[in-house]
């Protein structure tokens, strides 16, 4: 099999084989595939698509790259959860500790930033001391022991889709359906839940744009996980702007607490509590999804969640107590107000665009050997709906440097329509399927 052959096949238009799919992700694990030639397949895959087969067969050969973690060693039953993506997409970081606290084992593998969205696994290095690169004995043993353990994806675990996830994020081949069907199905299926709730995003901010593909995404992605024998769960949940009011990495995690001491965004906890009723139902803790949300509402109301939160991090090494004492967390050096230019309803927040605003701001990366700016980003303080004064704040920016402050003010005012006529509030939850 030569890599120049499979390119240009699949640049023509023409499925790959299983064997051409398990040959390719085999080489290209253990290096024998350049990132360019990798890049190039990439962009034939965005540009031609890939059926269902070979959607499948690129999962399988993901999540056989590398270790099948068995998680019998841990009691009960085992929920992940992951999310397509999105803009000020904390959930993992208030969901997990929750329904934790509620009864659940969490084994939970998160991914770094993807294009213009966040990722829990930079969030949660917002901590010093966090280690995201815990061994699986150590995964497994903390999941045992206090009931949920994240870790970032390791060299042993799915290793063709944490090659191909950081390289997709640099060459703009993020957004297609069957690369994030397989990137996402592949590591939680070697991670080996036996459940699994995804939060596939649809709207600006999101990947899949239109409700439409992102349910066909979840479609896929719950056949997927039911070919191998995982019950698997999608809420459609709307990104049509930020989720919440804080994009950017501490921002992001002071949020998350905000939310595990009851006083958090009202969209962001309506989704907090509505996968949390479903990780809680799909692991038998509840005996449906209204006594789930009950049980999740509790944990936040008695402050066993914030207690649990503080419990993982310091299990992970890190600094628990910022959590009690977020105010401890860096701050950038400029922080400044973005004034709304008029008075009005919000109409529209280009939500993709305030993810790229944190990206300039430095909240991102570049190139995949980046580092990234954990103090930048955004507080919105004004959301689709909401009446604006002319002159008052509509977000607050923070930055670290003036000429990417300016510019990413520039993008957000840009990014922000204002009308005078009255605008409905977005819809959160759209659909839920499986
Ligand atoms: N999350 C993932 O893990 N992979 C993708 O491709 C998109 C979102």
């Amino acid at each position: 099999m030569r890599m120049y052959d499979l390119i240009m096949k699949k640049r023509n238009g023409l499925a790959l084989t299983t064997d051409e799919i398990n040959g390719m992700i085999t080489d290209y694990t253990r290096g024998a595939i350049p990132d360019y030639q990798m890049s190039a397949m990439m962009m034939a895959i965005y540009f031609r698509g890939m059926n269902e087969q070979e959607t499948l067969d690129l999962t399988m050969a993901m999540a056989h790259s590398g270790d099948m973690l068995s998680l019998d060693d841990i009691r009960g039953v085992k929920v992940d959860k992951h999310s397509t993506g999105g803009v000020g997409d904390k959930t993992s970081m208030a969901l997990t500790p929750i329904v934790a606290a509620c009864g659940l084992k969490v084994a939970k593998m998160s991914g770094r930033g993807l294009g213009h969205t966040g990722g829990t696994i930079d969030k949660l290095e917002s901590f010093p001391g966090f280690d995201t690169g815990i061994s699986t004995e150590h995964f497994i043993r903390q999941v045992n022991e206090i009931g949920v353990a994240i870790m970032g994806q390791t060299a042993d675990l799915a290793p063709a889709d944490k090659k191909l996830y950081a390289l997709r994020d640099v060459t703009a081949t993020v957004d297609q359906k069957s690369l994030i069907a397989s990137s996402i199905m592949s590591k939680k299926l070697a991670a080996g839940a036996d459940a699994i709730v995804l939060d596939v995003k649809t709207g600006s901010g999101a990947f899949m744009k239109a409700q439409e593909d992102a349910i066909d995404l979840a479609e896929e992605m719950v056949k997927i996980g039911k070919n191998s024998g995982r019950d698997v769960r999608a809420v459609i949940s709307d990104m049509d702007q930020p989720l919440g009011f804080a994009v950017g990495n501490i921002l992001e995690v002071q949020e998350a607490i905000d939310t595990l001491n009851g006083h958090g965004p009202e969209d962001f906890t309506e989704l907090v509590l509505t996968l949390g009723s479903l990780m809680l139902a799909a692991g038998k803790i509840a005996k449906d999804a209204a006594e789930g949300r009950a049980m999740c509402q509790k944990v936040i109301d008695d402050g066993s969640a914030l207690l649990k939160f503080e419990e993982f991090v310091k299990a992970q090494g890190g600094d628990a107590s910022f959590v009690t004492h977020p105010e401890k967390f860096p701050k950038a050096s400029i922080i400044k107000e973005i004034k709304a230019p008029k008075s009005g309803y919000v109409q529209q927040i280009v939500c993709d665009e305030v993810g790229i605003c944190s990206l300039i701001l430095g909240g991102g990366r570049e190139t995949k050997e980046s580092s990234i700016d954990l103090t930048v980003g955004l507080v919105l303080h004004k959301k689709v709906g909401d009446f604006v004064e002319e002159g008052e704040s509509l977000a607050t920016i923070h930055a670290n440097e003036a000429g990417k402050c300016e510019i990413a003010t520039k993008r957000y005012l840009d990014s922000v329509t204002i009308s005078k006529d009255p605008v409905s509030k977005h819809q959160l939850i759209k659909t839920i399927i499986g």
